[in-house]
């Protein structure tokens, strides 16, 4: 794999970051990471905007331009050679040589990018040959601000480990109020006689641009009634349809819940529409 790291493409065994950085010391930094089928990336301009607002939260000046950041995805792409990639973009706040908690002046934030190889889109959505996936829940015991894409993802590594040890693919997250917040790497959608509904964004949930694109794919079609509002673990165990939304695989339709079926226990029909709308929106920018 070749990566970037401070302006260099080198080959990832060649890379060499201080352990004095505080990314790794304190996971102190922002990432990203940007779907890219074939060579074009998808809402790269959105995860772009994410990445600012994430470095502008926590204070790291951000490194690049926009021009910049968008050659770097083109470059980690072709230079891992096409096809269907996740580019993965991380900035930490760098090395000052010593470890201290409060915010370095004066610091050269370090700038590390890769791809890795993602799930290739089916050619038309298909429910009946899409392996829908089994998840299991847990109460969120994140931090307080999960809108923060940060790179200090031990409670999402944590949540999603304890659904892996039990063979699920994915574990989705509810708040003490019983209302679900996002999944352990996902956010999540619930449709109910017929309508699609999402959790609104807060300080518990991640702004997802794969859902951002759903939403807004859905609501400018026209055909399925979309909403953001409260929804809870008690609706989703009721619920016709669950999917998960990120972007290493874009929409997928949750089968199993908990060990129950949902709904029929088969990929729902809403799912297979959503999903074309979605396609057909995906590459705007
Ligand atoms: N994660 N919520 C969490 C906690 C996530 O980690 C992710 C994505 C999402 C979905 O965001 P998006 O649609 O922008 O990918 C929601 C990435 C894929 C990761 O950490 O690998």
């Amino acid at each position: 794999m070749i990566v970037l790291l401070n302006g260099s493409y080198l080959p990832a065994e060649q890379a060499r970051i201080s352990p004095l950085d505080r990314g790794f010391l304190f996971g102190d930094g922002i990432y990203e990471v940007i779907p890219s089928y074939g060579g074009r990336p998808v809402g790269l301009q959105l995860h772009l905007e994410r990445l600012k607002r994430g470095l502008a939260a926590i204070g790291i000046p951000n490194p690049l331009t926009d021009a910049e950041w968008r050659v770097a995805v083109r470059e980690l792409g072709e230079r891992n050679g096409g096809g269907d990639l996740g580019i993965y973009l991380h900035i930490s706040r760098g090395d000052e040589g010593r470890r201290l908690h409060r915010y370095p002046e004066g610091v050269t934030p370090t700038v590390f990018g890769m791809a890795f190889a993602i799930e290739p889109p089916p050619p038309a959505p298909d429910r009946h040959r899409q392996p829908g996936l089994r998840v299991t829940t847990a109460e969120d015991l994140r931090w307080q601000r999960c809108h923060i894409k940060s790179t200090s993802l031990l409670g999402n590594v944590m949540h999603y480990q304890a659904g892996h040890a039990a063979g699920m693919h994915e574990t989705i997250l509810y708040n003490s109020a019983g209302e679900l917040t996002e999944a352990s790497v996902s956010n999540v959608f619930v449709v109910r006689h017929g309508e699609v509904a999402t959790p609104l964004l807060d300080h518990q949930k991640l702004p997802g641009i794969t859902r951002h694109i759903c939403l807004e794919s859905l609501r400018a079609e026209g055909s399925i009634p979309v909403r953001e509002r409260v929804v809870t673990l008690a609706e989703a165990r009721e619920a016709d349809e669950i999917w998960i939304t990120n972007s290493a695989r874009q929409i997928a339709p949750v089968v199993e819940l908990d060990g129950r079926p949902v709904g029929s226990g088969q990929v729902g029909e809403v799912w297979e529409r959503a999903m074309r709308i979605y396609d057909a929106a995906k590459y705007e920018d």
